[in-house]
């Protein structure tokens, strides 16, 4: 597992995409890879969002494919079942959290506030979900839990942009930043797979800034 969170901290942006389209899943992965991204979090949220697991997997196996909002049980192992290599939810769930433990998949519980780390930490968790990032105190808030928690790593994700990334990931906690910016809804309903990849150069050029 722990080498999981290396991946995840190497790449330190992690695309949370939501897909409508199936058909769209494979362009959109291979876009990513385009632009220096070797991964994405599929958000649990559509029909498709099953499948586009288990296609990326099957035909992207580059890609360490991540399933978002997963905050039930009967989520999470379909998820697992299509291949999700880690497991995000947006909140503490910990049913999920507990399923995730026993078959040894990372997962990555959203946490905000410390009496939450504690619970994660008492899961023997090591990496937490800031979510939603900005309207919880953005940096700031994570600058003080981090000097708490220090053995704790902290993917914010809600509200990071190519504006605000760099403050977030200048903090050593923080093992990635997850977000939508660079695979806007709008810019995978319509197939601009160009600019995604664009976007994506973008944010890891920030990345590799620091
Ligand atoms: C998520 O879907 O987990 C986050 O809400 C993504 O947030 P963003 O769209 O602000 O990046």
């Amino acid at each position: 597992m722990s080498s999981m969170l290396d991946l995840i901290k190497k790449e330190k942006v992690i695309p949370v995409a939501v897909i409508e389209d199936v058909s769209k899943s494979v362009p959109l992965a291979e876009a990513l890879i385009a632009g220096g991204l070797n991964s994405i979090e599929v958000t649990f949220r559509t029909e498709a969002a099953e499948e586009a697991i288990r296609l990326i997997r099957e035909q992207v196996p580059e890609m360490l494919v991540g399933a978002g909002t997963i905050y039930t049980v009967e989520q999470c192992r379909r998820a697992l079942d299509a291949g999700a290599q880690f497991i995000v939810s947006p909140g503490l769930a910990e049913e999920v959290v507990k399923m995730c433990r026993e078959v040894d998949i990372m997962v990555i519980p959203g946490c905000v506030t410390p009496t939450e780390v504690i619970k994660a930490i008492g899961y023997d968790l090591s990496v937490v979900k800031f979510f939603p990032a900005e309207q919880y105190g953005g940096i700031a808030t994570i600058n003080s839990l981090s000097q708490v928690f220090g053995d704790i790593s902290f993917m914010p994700t809600g509200g990071i942009s190519l504006d605000n990334m760099k403050a977030y990931l200048s903090n050593d906690s923080v093992c990635a930043c997850g977000g939508s910016f660079m695979v806007a809804k709008n810019l995978i309903s319509e197939g601009d797979f160009e600019k995604i990849t664009e976007l994506t150069k973008q944010a890891v050029a920030i990345r590799d800034e620091i």
